[in-house]
């Protein structure tokens, strides 16, 4: 495995690979649901291209920015031994020049659910993700179902930038007691943890009322939020289709249940695709 730390190393490496690049994008202490995303890139593509890159434009003011888990030593044997080919680590000062032109999500997308709550993160995160997508030149991308609105806005960002990569979403990874895997979730306690089943448990709970033939969000939504209220602070629970508009009623096939909510000082979020 190469490990590349500037951006002109990256891309004389990657004009020198023949056949299909796959690309995985991190901020790194990886975990299984970044493993499962790397292994897919394995499976579809000749070569793995893997970055870790904690991006500072995409914390809001107050945000876990320094204290995000960074564990460099682990996370290189990890790559190392799930067959990455190249790992790109940066800094900010390589990544970002001062009064840079940017890449903003859009007015309506960019600003609900996740964006109502970090106005500007996804401006933050877009901008860091065109500019790996362009050093990295990949064949396919590939990014998780967990970040869905995150997901959702790099899909139309290929869109409107006419990228050529293709979008490859991946499924969420969920430990033995379902539990989302998620770099934060190391800042829970084991009796937080405990809480933080409850979101999972909402959204299993929401499946079998579809599967009953449930299909009015209102009643669902009221379901989940009886189920989070006592363990988190709820900050929502929606129902909406692919494209992020509110549903009155679940369409199977084309709805996306999210819910964020905070356990102690750890804000979680999950989310179910029927
Ligand atoms: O999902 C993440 O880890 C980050 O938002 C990403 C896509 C690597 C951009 O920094």
């Amino acid at each position: 495995m190469r490990v590349i730390e500037t951006t002109a190393e990256l891309m004389a490496a990657r004009d020198g690979i023949a056949g299909s690049v796959g690309f995985v994008p991190t901020m790194g202490a990886l975990h299984e649901g970044h493993l499962s995303l790397i292994r897919r890139a394995k499976e579809e593509n000749g070569f793995v291209i893997v970055s870790i890159f904690v991006n500072p434009t995409q914390f809001l003011e107050g945000e876990d920015l320094d204290k995000y888990p960074r564990k460099i030593e682990a996370d290189m044997q990890i790559c190392k031994r799930a067959g990455v080919d190249i790992l790109f680590m940066p800094t900010p000062g390589i990544m970002y020049e001062r009064d840079e032109l940017a890449v903003m999500a859009p007015a309506t997308m960019g600003y609900i659910l996740e964006g109502n709550r970090r106005p500007g993160h996804f401006d933050g995160m877009l901008q860091v993700v065109m500019k790996l997508l362009n050093l990295a030149n990949p064949t396919a991308a590939y990014f998780g179902k967990k970040d869905a609105q995150q997901l959702a806005l790099i899909m139309q960002m290929a869109r409107t930038y006419f990228l050529r990569c293709r979008i490859v979403p991946c499924e969420i990874v969920r430990d033995g007691s379902g539990l989302a895997l998620s770099s934060r979730n190391v800042y829970l306690s084991p009796e937080e943890k405990q809480r933080a089943l409850s979101l999972s448990r909402s959204l299993k709970r929401a499946t079998k009322m579809v599967m009953t033939g449930e299909r009015s969000s209102q009643k669902i939504e009221a379901v989940m939020r009886e189920i989070l209220e006592n363990e988190t602070d709820i900050e929502y629970v929606e129902i909406v289709d692919r494209a992020f508009r509110p549903l009155e009623e679940v369409e199977i096939g084309n709805t996306i249940i999210l819910v964020a909510a905070w356990v102690g000082t750890t804000r979680l979020i999950d989310n179910l695709w029927i």
